[in-house]
């Protein structure tokens, strides 16, 4: 059975973003494929999380994916922090990547404009951790959205070159997966390009219907099309990848029916996109808030994720120091 990795930042909540990009992709693979999906609060350790909120935040997810639909009988739910063979691995994959590649990717780059008092080792190297995450357990597929694709740029890259150093067939190539045709980018409410976190922009699962309504009927519009067929200005395209994702198609169909006649209400639309997100929402917010009562569930959860993710990882770096040229463990 192949083998399925995938991580979130422990940064807050889970958005729509996270949802319809990575989760729900992540509900429909534990079916199928030998899961691993973890919480990545080393990677969070970038922007100087306080010591007491870290363990809060990554139990704030691990109740989240539980509430989303990942089944821990099914797939291995672990803490990142909890496997430290990771970071051996990170060691040596950082042995054989180069500042100059390094410094070229894009979330890189726009990490360093945005906190220019703040671009620290462990930036620069986000890729590369990135990499020991899904090649410790040999990941055959990683289920990401858009924004990730350059960080598995590089962990294809990482895996490529380990198996050229030393001439061995041991690492595979992980691949993106989605459950579309296309990897999915979750617009912003505020016609910016993407729904995140930093960006303060988002839709949380958390949040009660009366919030995601007022949210989006908030969202950024213009003021109509004055010419039938016109293609759609950035904002408008955004509500409308929005409602591609949330909505059935044939809602999409009739507002886009709507803007190609110039008929088209922005408040309508919102008003039936909010619904859509609620429908979706509602039941995920219900089981958020009885999984985050139940403290023992979780750290049993955790405890058993780590154990199950150290054993595979631990396989794996035994094969890598022996074909670095170390003693296994
Ligand atoms: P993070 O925490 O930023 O996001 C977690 C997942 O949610 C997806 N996502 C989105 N997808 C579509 N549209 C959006 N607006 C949107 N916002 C977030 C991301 O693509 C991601 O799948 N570096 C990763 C965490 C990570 C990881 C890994 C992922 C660490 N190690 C190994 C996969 C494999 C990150 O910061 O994701």
């Amino acid at each position: 059975m192949e083998t399925v990795l995938s991580g979130i930042r422990p940064t807050g909540n889970l958005h729509l973003g996270n949802y319809y990009g990575a989760v729900q992709s992540f509900v429909k693979m534990q079916n199928e494929y030998n899961c691993y999906f973890f919480i990545a609060d080393w990677h969070s350790l970038t922007t100087h999380p306080k010591p007491e909120d870290i363990q809060k935040s990554a139990r704030t997810i691990l109740a989240e994916y539980i509430a989303c639909g990942i089944d821990p009988e099914k797939a291995t739910i672990y803490i990142q922090s909890d496997v430290h063979e990771t970071l051996e691995l990170y060691l040596y994959l950082n042995m054989n990547c180069y500042l100059g590649e390094l410094e070229r990717v894009t979330t890189f780059k726009e990490k360093a404009r945005k906190q220019p008092e703040n671009v620290n080792a462990g930036l620069l190297t986000y890729p590369t951790l990135m990499a020991a995450d899904i090649l410790q357990h040999r990941a055959a597929k990683v289920p990401v959205g858009k924004d990730q694709e350059q960080n598995m740029e590089m962990a294809r890259k990482c895996a490529r070159r380990f198996n050229y150093i030393y001439g061995v067939d041991f690492f595979p190539e992980p691949q993106n997966f989605y459950f579309g045709d296309n990897a999915i980018k979750v617009p912003g409410l505020d016609g910016s390009g993407k729904m995140g976190k930093s960006e303060g922009n988002c839709i949380y699962l958390f949040e009660d219907e009366k919030t995601i309504r007022k949210k989006v009927m908030k969202a950024v519009t213009d003021s109509g099309p004055t010419e039938p067929n016109s293609e759609k200005p950035e904002v408008i395209k955004n509500l409308f990848t929005l409602m591609e994702i949330a909505s059935t198609k044939d809602t999409y169909d009739y507002f886009d029916e709507k803007w190609n006649d110039c008929s088209i209400r922005y408040g309508d639309m919102k008003k039936q996109l909010a619904e859509d997100i609620v429908k979706t929402i509602a039941p995920i917010r219900e089981r958020i808030i009885e999984i985050s009562s139940d403290e023992a569930r979780l750290d049993r959860i955790a405890r058993l994720g780590a154990e199950k993710a150290r054993e595979s990882a631990a396989k794996t770096l035994n094969e890598v120091r022996k074909i670095i040229g170390f003693r296994p463990y």
